[in-house]
């Protein structure tokens, strides 16, 4: 049975990148048309920022995140292999990926996470897709051991974190996507990095692509991690991480190498930023350029304000990526947020308040 077509302009990185791929074949593409995400040009936060300032918003991928890029390839050379399941350590993104992309291919598919830390829209994507769900009582980097023991002694099984290099393959495609639709690389691309995989998986693309000669070079990797689980600014793996972003809480991440390199390679660099900055960007990007994305994503717009504010912006033209959609974690808006108490249904009512309201932005 070929399963996997969709009909839609957005073909699946699979079908749109196949030669620069791992070879995979037809009957085992497992694709729901992620990828082909747009890039939103930000005027108002490029002033702040002091560069030209566009928007990689990997949020509108089908499972809101990112992931689904690295998922598609994972999910298709694991059936091709004759895998019967996959299993993932997660912070909720890989899980949510996982879920979707193994109900996709037809296999089960096993997420270990770490206890309450997971966002409530990435929990409920899992439980939605019938993934089955293992909370331990211990971090990311735990789960992550696990997973790994896991597939060394079970067979049939496929380990679809990003140490699965088929992961990496599949996310390099958003840098194929930048670099065509800027006509050239960015000077700069700022994003967060919590398992080093997706800072990898970005300066690979970019690499391959001037390594092709469609481009003569490629862009300063800027990478920002939370503060309180900043592995590769202090030099040393953390062991227990704390952020309110959730995506990005990894004490030990596993390509630490890919990322270091990706910053020396490309005269780049991997900073920290704090909650509060993080929540700041986030709110900027969903109040002044109308892009909702969770707290982790917002951590690269964080890092360049951040480097405006010291004088240290990098100019020119930088894509930030934003990694998941706002929805995946809405407690984090309503704890800083609510909803308002009811008013009776009359104009005077809603008279007063708008009147309130007047000159706010
Ligand atoms: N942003 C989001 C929204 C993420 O979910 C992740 C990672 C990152 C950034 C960092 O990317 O790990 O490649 O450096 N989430 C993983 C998960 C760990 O399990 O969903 P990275």
């Amino acid at each position: 049975m070929d399963i996997q077509k969709t009909s839609s302009t957005r073909r699946g990185v699979i079908q749109s990148y196949r030669d620069r791929l791992p070879e995979i074949p037809e009957w085992a593409v497992a694709s729901l048309g992620e990828g082909d995400t747009p890039l939103i040009e930000a005027p108002r936060l490029s002033e702040e920022v002091g560069a030209r300032l566009f928007l990689k918003f990997e949020g509108l991928n089908p499972t809101a995140s990112f992931k689904d890029r690295g998922m598609t390839v994972a999910l298709s050379r694991a059936v091709a292999a004759g895998a019967r399941a996959c299993i993932c350590a997660s912070t909720g993104n890989t899980a949510a990926a996982a879920a979707a992309y193994a109900a996709r291919a037809g296999i089960s598919c096993f997420v270990v996470v770490p206890v309450g830390k997971i966002a409530l829209g990435k929990a409920v994507q899992v439980l939605a897709h019938g993934a089955r769900i293992v909370q331990i009582e211990g971090n990311f980097d735990a789960a992550l051991k696990l997973s790994q023991e896991a597939t060394a002694e079970m067979e049939g099984v496929a380990l679809v974190n990003s140490v699965n290099p088929d992961r990496i393959e599949g996310q390099k495609t958003a840098a194929f996507e930048v670099c065509e639709v800027l006509g050239r690389p960015p000077d700069a691309l700022a994003l967060p990095v919590g398992n080093a995989g997706n800072i990898t998986a970005y300066w690979k693309g970019f690499t391959e692509w001037r390594d092709a000669g469609l481009a003569s070079d490629a862009p300063r990797m800027l990478g920002f991690q939370a503060e309180g689980a900043a592995p590769l600014v202090d030099g040393r793996d953390v062991a227990e991480p704390e952020t309110v972003a959730s995506a990005i809480r990894i004490g030990a991440p596993a390509s630490k190498e890919g990322a270091l390199n990706a910053v020396r390679e490309s005269g780049g660099l991997i900073e920290s930023v704090s909650d509060e900055e993080i929540l700041d960007a986030q709110r900027m990007l969903a109040t002044l350029e109308g892009v909702f994305c969770e707290p982790a994503s917002a951590a690269g717009i964080a890092g360049l304000l951040k480097l405006a504010r010291e004088g240290r912006s990098p100019g020119g033209t930088v894509v930030s990526v934003l990694t998941g959609h706002g929805l995946k974690d809405p407690d984090v808006i309503l704890k800083r947020t609510a909803l308002p108490e009811p008013v009776p249904a009359v104009m005077s009512s809603l008279a007063g308040l708008m009147e309130e309201a007047r000159g706010r932005p």
